[in-house]
């Protein structure tokens, strides 16, 4: 098994991420963070047990969330991010895994094998890891949690355009392209991006917009999966009202 090792600089978290945090989680990041916690609100798995995968100091978390589950696991390499999120919440009891489920094609397995009992939530972690690894770890990740309740938000796409002012999450019939879904959010136009490559990789419910700085404006993608029994699944919703 890859173990997780701590560092402090990552190209997704580390210090740079806790400053643009400090800066602008309470305005900017809030009506994400509000559309994070609807999607949680909607993703209710039997297990007792969560495992988060990146959580970094739960900025976009919620403490209801976080109550709901009798054991909670962080795998966090950064030290800071996980003393910060210990400080956010209190009264939340952070165990700290070590499982590194990036490491290769072998970490999913790892991953699943090392809490066969967690539902499991990637708290926008794949999007950044999907450029460096094999291109079949997301089947390799989806065979590994069979039988696992899991749940993803995760960046799909990075702009410096700005998308429609106040864009709602959304839900798009399946099939549907990326050019459709950026439109659902973007202006007509040419639209300058960097593509994450892990549009439609993992079964997708619905995409919202985080607008990380002014400058910078991600589309994020929902995935989960809820297993009610032991035979028994359930794709998730979209967490948005009045659409399923
Ligand atoms: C974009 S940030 C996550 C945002 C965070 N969930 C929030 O609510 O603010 C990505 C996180 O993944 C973490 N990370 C990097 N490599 C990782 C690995 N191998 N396993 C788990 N987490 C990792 C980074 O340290 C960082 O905290």
């Amino acid at each position: 098994m890859s173990a997780l090792r701590s560092h402090l600089w990552h190209a997704s978290g580390g210090l740079v991420y806790h400053w643009r945090a400090l800066r602008y989680r309470r305005r900017l990041w809030q009506p994400f963070a509000a559309q994070v916690a609807r999607w949680l609100a909607d993703w209710q798995p039997a297990q007792e047990e969560l495992v988060i995968v990146g959580p970094s100091a739960g900025y976009t978390l919620d403490a209801g969330f976080l109550a709901r589950f009798a054991r909670v696991t962080i795998l966090e390499p950064d030290p800071i991010a996980r003393s910060l999120l210990r400080r956010r919440f209190a009264g939340i009891h952070f165990e700290k895994g070590r499982v590194d489920c990036f490491s290769g094609m072998d970490g999913p397995r790892a991953l699943s094998q090392a809490y066969p009992r967690a539902a499991i939530l990637f708290a926008n972690s794949i999007g950044q890891q999907l450029e460096r690894l094999d291109p079949g770890w997301p089947a390799a990740l989806q065979a590994a949690l069979q039988g696992h309740s899991w749940a993803s938000y995760h960046d799909v796409t990075a702009t410096a355009q700005a998308p429609r002012q106040n864009a709602a999450a959304q839900c798009f019939a399946s099939g549907a392209s990326l050019e459709e879904v950026l439109a659902g959010f973007w202006p007509g136009g040419e639209l300058v991006l960097h593509d994450h490559g892990s549009f439609g990789v993992l079964p997708a419910q619905a995409y919202a917009i985080w607008s990380i700085t002014p400058q910078q404006h991600h589309l994020v993608e929902w995935s989960s999966i809820t297993v009610v029994g032991p035979s028994s699944i359930m794709p998730g919703n979209s967490g948005i009202s009045g659409r399923s």
